[in-house]
């Protein structure tokens, strides 16, 4: 082999170094998605500092399991640790960002990595042979979407999402019909089924288990002024029959999102408004370089959004499709 006489070794050894934080944080990430499972986070947050047992009887878990994990937690600096009196702390800090506490839980977002890493061996015969692994792999994919969602959609409906038209919500006061397309488990349109009453709601999902759930949380709800259904979004086959059209985070994971754009513009009525969410990037790799949650976003697009849409033999457009096509697609 032919040496580099350009071979920087102390970018080798940085190189190396920054890979072992990754490690590390890996298996953070993984320790932090069962502290939010098992109900770590929220007891530690209403405990003050406290032995492992007394830790493992509040949120009613094995103390030896508990032990452990805080250890992962102490060494990664999450919680403090008081080697003379063998007592951990949460500090309150940090429970803002690992609880219902906060404005947005880390801890709830970290399920998503063991959701990914479930369908590995299914992935890597995609990396080999093409195609895509189907929704139905991929345990928790919906209950785990619908945590997010409720961080990321739902709580910003009323703030952020329905100012972005002016005038919607006095629309939704008085009255119209509203669909959302890709709803999973339907958490956006219960909510605003709550707050609007006198508008119809809809969500149509192509997947059973996400109906199911979202008839099940409106009953509970006992909302009655929506209804979930089980549609293929390229084959919603209704015409000027809404004045509202939502996705949420649901086009780039689509087989035909072309045909989804296509049958939502015929859903609407005329002076109908199509609102839409989904993933901050650019379509140009070179222009994301510097988007805080670069990895994360291509990882989850490659493990998932990309995936799921190929499975199908879609067009795989994935969650770094990006703002350019995005608006290419929508004129
Ligand atoms: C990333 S999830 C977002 C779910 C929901 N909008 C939310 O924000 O929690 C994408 C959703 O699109 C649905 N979906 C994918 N392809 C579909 C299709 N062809 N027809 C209808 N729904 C589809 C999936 O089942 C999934 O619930």
């Amino acid at each position: 082999m032919m040496k580099d006489t350009n071979f920087d070794q102390k970018k080798a050894e940085a190189f190396s170094a920054s890979m072992l934080d990754v490690l590390n944080k890996g298996a953070i990430a993984l320790a932090l998605s069962i502290g939010h499972r098992s109900g770590l986070f929220e007891a530690m947050a209403a405990l003050p500092a406290s032995t492992s047992q007394q830790i493992a009887d509040a949120a009613k878990l094995n103390e030896r399991y508990v032990r452990e994990w805080l250890g992962t937690m102490v060494t990664a600096r999450v919680v403090n640790y008081f080697p003379d009196t063998m007592i951990y702390q949460l500090p309150e800090e940090h429970a803002r960002a690992l609880t219902s506490s906060g404005d947005y839980n880390m801890a709830s977002a970290m399920q998503f990595i063991p959701v990914l890493a479930g369908v590995e061996d299914k992935l890597l015969e995609s990396f080999r042979n093409g195609g895509g692994v189907p929704y139905s792999e991929y345990p928790r994919f919906h209950e785990v979407m619908a945590s997010e969602s409720d961080q990321t959609t739902v709580a910003a409906l009323e703030p952020f999402i329905l100012p972005i038209v002016p005038g919607l919500k006095e629309r939704l006061e008085t009255g119209i019909d509203v669909l959302d397309v890709g709803c999973g488990k339907g958490r956006a349109m219960i909510t605003l089924a709550k707050t609007y009453p006198n508008s119809l709601f809809t969500g149509y999902d192509f997947s059973e288990e996400g109906i199911e759930a979202a008839r099940e949380e409106a009953k509970a709800a006992r909302v009655t002024n929506l209804r979930f259904e089980v549609r293929d979004a390229a084959n919603i086959g209704e015409t000027e029959q809404y004045d509202l059209i939502t996705s949420f985070d649901a086009i780039h994971d689509q087989a035909d999102p072309a045909g989804m754009l296509r049958n939502i513009y015929k859903a609407l009525r005329p002076n109908g408004v199509y609102l839409v969410q989904d993933i901050t990037g650019s379509s140009h790799l070179e222009n994301n370089l510097e988007l805080p949650a670069g990895p994360w976003l291509y990882t989850i697009s490659c493990w998932h959004c990309m995936t799921v849409s190929l499975a199908y033999g879609g067009a795989g457009l994935g969650a770094m499709w990006g703002e350019e096509l995005a608006e290419k697609m929508m004129v």
